[in-house]
């Protein structure tokens, strides 16, 4: 029970920094994640020891940049995070080293935590463009770095967790039995209460949403979850930045590694909400001192 995931879960907390250059899976063009050698007293905690063979690890991938409400964003995730039994956060900064604000966010955060990071390139740094890609495909080339010489099976299971979104502790539970890609409904998204993929006998057969319905894979990065199995053999499936119209990041991945029949309904065939796809209102800093600053220096 949850007790004792719990227990298990404190057993596990340890830090660990990454391991050496996965720059090398990703695609040519892309710029490389930089990443520090594992100190050796951080070495990284067994994931899988005595008696917890039988729960998958969740990979949660984050990409986060710097702005003003980045630490309280970063906490209220953590916050949730730190509820779920073994969950390893990848923590992706948008950032050309990283930065003491989320360095000492991870140092501190009570998780088993990969930090990260690697700069959008400037070009893409455009409205109407993807964003996040650079750093999803960070998260992706460590998790294959760090998984692809080990033999399966390898339980363990991924998704892309926006720092921005809610969510429930019941979506862990069930994104956990994904076998190869689950999907499930989102909250408060494409202009609509809600998105789901549209379940006939267990199976999806089509998309309820507000937003191009003719994408092959009408779903939100907040709606599914894939098995680290499937993102090791399939290791060249990333997200791209060429020939991807905007909104095409979801579908553009998973008919990478996936088909519609293939996909596996969780959260009751797709009748429940357990992630809600809410927004952090842009903070107003109208009055904001350019002179006469604080006495002290104060990280917000
Ligand atoms: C989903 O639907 C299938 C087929 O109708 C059914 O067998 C299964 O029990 C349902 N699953 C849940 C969790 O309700």
């Amino acid at each position: 029970g949850r007790g004792a995931e719990k227990r298990r879960e404190e057993g596990q907390q340890r830090r660990e920094a990454a391991a050496p250059n996965p720059a090398r899976l990703l695609p040519s063009r892309a710029p490389l994640p930089a990443l520090a050698p594992r100190p050796p007293h951080q070495q990284a905690a067994p994931l899988r020891g005595p008696g917890q063979a039988a729960l998958p690890v969740i990979y949660a991938i984050t990409p986060t940049y710097s702005r003003p409400v980045q630490k309280a964003e970063l906490t209220r995730l953590a916050n949730t995070f730190r509820q779920v039994a073994r969950l390893h956060w990848i923590l992706v900064e948008d950032a050309a080293v990283r930065t003491e604000l989320v360095s000492r966010f991870v140092a501190r955060d009570g998780l088993t935590c990969t930090h990260l990071h690697v700069p959008t390139p400037r070009r893409y740094k455009r409205p109407g463009l993807p964003r996040a890609t650079e750093q999803r495909n960070a998260g992706l080339a460590w998790l294959r770095q760090r998984y692809q010489h080990l033999l399966p099976p390898q339980p363990g299971v991924l998704f892309f967790a926006d720092n921005d979104n809610t969510y429930s502790l019941e979506l862990f539970q069930e994104m956990r039995t994904t076998r190869k890609v689950s999907v499930w409904p989102v909250g408060l998204v494409g202009g609509r209460r809600y998105e789901r993929p549209i379940v006939e006998k267990g199976k999806v057969v089509g998309w309820y949403t507000g937003w191009r319905a003719d994408r092959p894979f009408a779903i939100d990065m907040a709606g599914f979850a894939v098995s680290l199995q499937v993102i090791l053999s399939n290791p060249k499936a990333v997200f791209k930045r060429r020939g991807s119209q905007p909104g095409m990041q979801e579908s553009d991945f998973l008919k990478q590694i996936t088909t519609v029949e293939e996909l596996e309904p969780k959260a009751n065939n797709c009748t429940k909400v357990l992630v809600w796809h809410t927004r952090t209102e842009k903070v107003n800093l109208a009055n904001e001192p350019k002179y006469r600053l604080d006495t002290v220096k104060i990280e917000v």
